[in-house]
């Protein structure tokens, strides 16, 4: 028997209430299309009985599916499902349904313990349809029921094992949905005569912007008119309502094709409202980072790169040592750690797995732990001792650009919060929003270079100093919407190997801005050109010496140094944006790769 390993970036979408269900759960999947998935279902009590429809493919599907039936159920559980292993089938997608047919479950997340759970049912005689872990959870809820759903699941809850998020539903308690978070996301929609459950906002915001994020170890008890938030011991809790500031026109692609063009050229404001909060040099933080012996960032992917470029500021100004760590290798590498240091997480959903749980551990040996976040409320801004939240609003794009920049905005004002020169280097930061809105007004320029080259099959991308971390950014926006091989590479390094990959075949995007290592840049585009590559050189204006030197060059507005990161990114990121058009690819939801990484 093969082993199915279930990704938990699936999406979850529950309603109980006065109004057709199967409507909200609809929309709301539809909202939660962006993280990608294979196969979508719904559950809904209809006339006391449990009415399930799933289909393999896109949400339209299901509709197709449901197309005629007249349903109107209040109260239902949607979920869109994504497997990396193992078969996309029906049977394997959500919702799950028990041995007496009367509850339906929809869980996202890894029962680790599964294979023992099923052990156990089938000795009991339970019949397991499918391959997935999450019916062991919905056949364990109905034998623990005793009159009570609330109590079914506490009950069950203490014999699950791994990370988890799910909402259940039964035809013998209809108007109710029982809930649980650990280790994957959920976030409680609060209405009138209505209450909703989802994965994630999006899905929520067309029906209330009142929500409460649950934390790891809470279950929530769902019916029309009230919701009860308990911890896994049943003790009832106290949890604030948040009011999300995100309109849903933002959550929209207002007119572009893809959600990424339209979070590109977003960045002009989202890098605005980012700075705003940060121009008080007073109000950043209580404590100095010169407070702290050393400064650990963790992060992943994007996040990572933000944080390389943000090592070299916060060094700048603060002369406190940098370490900059991916948050899956630093999570068991027993680095030495303690109440001298500060954790900076960054992190743009918050909820990434390896981050949270990276930064956790060193808070736990007294390191004190502060996070970038964009997603307020999220788990990591939640567990953090301080947040500095980037308000860049939603990115639905898998692929990370608005908050890519408006991490470093974050990075940057905290470097110089409490510098001398605080106020001057804010003022150039100040003016970083009107500059990006300069590079974009180029974009066609960028869009024939894509043209031109979309269909190499190898690049190489080179960068130094603050610019290096540019590159790593800019390669892996190539690798994860156009799936081309991209290799971003310090430009100095080259020669001690990857230098070999250098063909004519082999386009090199070289970022060259007039900094203090612009000779050396240009030392490397020339032995990249003397093996016949072709060279894109990222520059500024008027650099007649690099238009010379390049095959090609984008030009960028002359800027401080420590502005460059912000302007040389932007060219890199449409150049990938183009090319994944160009060839046809689904931009906004890559094969393969999910808006947020909750599993290890
Ligand atoms: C790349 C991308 C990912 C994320 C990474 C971390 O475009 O989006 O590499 O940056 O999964 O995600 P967050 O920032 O949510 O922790």
């Amino acid at each position: 028997m093969f082993s199915l390993i279930i990704l938990t970036m699936c999406g979850i979408v529950g309603y109980v209430g006065t109004s057709p269900a199967l409507i909200v759960l609809l929309e709301g999947l539809e909202r939660l299309e962006y993280r990608g998935y294979d196969s979508a279902g719904v559950a809904l009590i209809e006339n006391g009985r449990l009415h399930v429809d799933k289909k393999v493919g896109k949400i339209r599907e299901l509709v197709r599916s449901l197309w005629g039936k007249e349903l109107k159920a209040m109260t239902g559980i949607g979920h869109t499902r994504w497997a990396t292993h193992g078969e996309v089938c029906e049977l394997n997608a959500h919702p799950h349904t028990s041995c007496s047919g009367d509850f339906a479950l929809v869980h996202n997340g890894i029962v680790e313990n599964y294979r023992e759970l099923k052990q156990k049912l089938e000795s009991l005689g339970i019949e397991y349809k499918s391959q997935t872990d999450t019916e062991a959870i919905v056949h364990l809820i109905d034998l623990n029921y005793e009159g009570d759903l609330l109590k079914a699941v506490l009950k069950t809850i203490k014999s699950l094992k791994g990370a988890y998020a799910f909402a259940v539903i039964s035809t013998r308690e209809p108007n109710r949905i029982v809930a649980v978070r650990y280790g994957s996301p959920l976030v409680v929609g609060v209405g009138k005569n209505e209450n909703f459950i989802a994965s994630d906002i999006p899905a929520l915001l067309p029906f209330t912007r009142e929500v409460i994020p649950l934390d790891d170890g809470e279950v929530v008890d769902l019916r029309p008119d009230g919701l009860f938030i308990y911890d896994f011991e049943g003790n009832l809790l106290t949890k604030e309502v948040m009011h999300v500031p995100w309109d849903i026109i933002s959550a929209e692609k207002g007119g572009f094709k893809h959600f990424m063009l339209k979070e590109i050229f977003e960045q002009p404001r989202t890098l605005g409202d980012t700075i705003r909060g940060y121009i008080s040099r007073d109000i950043i933080l209580p404590f100095s980072l010169r407070d702290f012996r050393r400064v650990v960032v963790v992060a992943c992917g994007t996040s990572y790169h933000a944080g390389l470029v943000g090592k070299y500021w916060i060094e700048k100004y603060t002369r406190v040592p940098v370490e900059v760590a991916y948050a899956s290798e630093i999570r068991y590498a027993d680095m030495p750690v303690g109440e001298n240091d500060l954790v900076l997480a960054i992190s743009q959903s918050g909820e990434t797995a390896d981050t949270r749980f990276s930064a956790l551990a060193m808070k736990e040996k007294g390191a004190t732990l502060l996070s970038i976040v964009n997603v307020m409320g999220s788990a990591l801004d939640r567990e953090s001792d301080h947040t500095l939240y980037t308000h860049a609003g939603p990115e639905i794009g898998v692929a990370a650009t608005k908050t890519f920049t408006a991490q470093m905005a974050v990075l940057f004002a905290l470097s110089v919060n409490q510098s001398e020169s605080a106020q001057e280097k804010m003022e150039n930061l100040l003016k970083v929003p009107h500059l990006v809105e300069e590079v974009l007004s180029k974009s066609e320029k960028v869009k024939e270079l894509a043209l031109k080259y979309a269909n190499s099959t190898d690049f190489l991308y080179l960068g130094r100093f603050l610019n290096y971390p540019i590159a790593l950014e800019g390669a892996l926006k190539l690798k994860e919407i156009s799936y081309i091989h991209a290799e971003g590479y310090p430009a100095g390094e080259m020669k001690h190997g990857p230098i070999a990959l250098i063909d004519e075949k082999t386009p090199t995007v070289a970022l060259a801005p007039r900094d203090r290592v612009y000779e050396k840049m240009l030392s490397n585009i020339e032995e990249v050109l003397a093996r016949k590559g072709k060279v894109i050189g990222v520059g500024f204006e008027g650099d007649e010496t690099l238009r010379k030197v390049c095959t090609h060059t984008i030009e960028i507005p002359q800027v401080d140094e420590d502005m460059t990161p912000f302007l040389t990114i932007l060219p890199l990121q449409l150049f990938a944006y183009y090319i994944a058009d160009y060839l046809g690819l689904d931009v906004d939801q890559p094969r393969n790769l999910a808006k947020t990484v909750t599993v290890e």
